[in-house]
């Protein structure tokens, strides 16, 4: 349903444009090809039912019913990562990618209780994927931050637990963020305000932000605002239903990350044209443009950009506040956010 053409001069433009990107879950970035050549270097079986090809994923990506569907399908791709090095070349391929279509600044999901669950320890992860960061800013000038999400599918205890895992890095600067991930609409956002207050207390600076408003209704988004304290919302398109929920975030500048082709294979909409793109833009509610799992949903960061474009049609000055509204809304310092403008 493309309405706009991205001529060869938008999309040059588009790729030029200083993007960063807020929401990429790098166990979502695990393409098929890699998938399997992990499954053999870890003499991993998938079981019966896994797409058992490349070309059998593809069909399979393209027929998700819903968000859990996907999960299923999800969790059973990441456990072809066994070793620091598999975490490492996963993440790398990510920032490659990234780095091809002009995203200077990317921050970053993973979720360790995935691996933990399945008895890897959370440093391989950690320091796999740390690895990783510090070489994709070595070779292609990228900076990168790493956030743990907690998966809500789980228990508080178990978010309680990871956390404790994980202060040793929180402590370090490795990790800068705190997310919240998994199957929405069972498991509501009061159910880990006892994780996000045990984060906040010991490291105030770290970020917050938490999945919200994707398949749940608006109440999810006000209520990760007002008992998990974020500042971002990762989503938040079912925002589009309260007027008032809109108000507030655009006073107070509260970035959504919209991931638009997941929510189309996520059937949260069935073309990108229906998004509320450009009800929160004309709102003045700020939002980036991200991929969220683009090993599955079929595209990077520019193919988001694109598929908003032929849809929207925005002018150069629109996409220019767009990245703008991304660069302000990132985690990385006064002097970076200055670099990347
Ligand atoms: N984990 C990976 N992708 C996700 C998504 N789109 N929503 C919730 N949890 C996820
Ligand atoms: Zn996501």
């Amino acid at each position: 349903m493309s309405v706009y053409e991205c001529s060869e001069h938008m999309d040059n433009f588009l790729r030029e444009l200083p993007k960063c990107e807020h929401h990429v879950h790098l166990e979502g970035t695990l393409e098929p090809s890699l998938l399997f050549n992990l499954a053999k270097r870890n003499n991993i079986t998938l079981p019966d039912h896994f797409p058992p090809t490349i070309e059998d994923c593809a069909v399979r990506y393209n027929n998700f019913a819903d968000l859990q569907d996907f999960l299923d399908h999800y969790y059973i791709g990441m456990s072809v990562l066994i070793q620091e090095n598999d975490f490492y070349d996963l993440a790398m391929e990510y920032f490659t990618k990234a780095h091809a279509d002009g995203c200077l600044h990317s921050e970053v999901f993973f979720d360790p209780q995935g691996h933990v669950e399945r008895g890897i320890s959370i440093d391989t992860v950690v320091e796999g994927f740390n690895r990783a960061c510090k070489k994709a800013n070595e070779l292609f000038g990228t900076t990168n931050k790493l956030i743990m999400c907690l998966l809500r599918h789980l228990p508080a205890e178990s978010g309680l637990k990871t956390i404790q895992d994980a202060h040793k890095y929180y402590e370090s600067g490795i990790l800068h963020g705190l997310g919240l991930d998994s199957s929405e609409k069972p498991f509501p956002p009061h159910l880990f305000t006892e994780c996000y207050q045990a984060v906040k207390d010991k490291f105030p600076d770290v970020g917050l932000t938490a999945h919200a408003g994707e398949e749940g209704d608006h109440s999810f988004v006000s209520h990760s605002l007002d008992l998990l304290k974020v500042s971002r919302i990762d989503h938040g398109v079912n925002s589009q239903h309260s007027d008032e929920l809109l108000a507030r975030l655009a006073a107070n500048q509260t970035m959504l990350s919209l991931c638009p082709l997941s929510n189309v294979k996520l059937q949260v909409v069935k073309d990108v044209r229906e998004l509320p793109i450009e009800l929160f833009f004309n709102k003045n509610v700020p939002f980036s443009i991200n991929s969220d799992d683009p090993a599955y949903f079929g595209g990077y960061i520019l193919d988001n950009y694109r598929a908003v474009h032929t849809r929207f049609g925005f002018t150069g000055e629109q996409w220019s506040k767009i990245a703008m509204n991304g660069i302000n809304g990132s985690w990385c310092d006064e002097a970076r956010k200055q670099e990347l403008r």
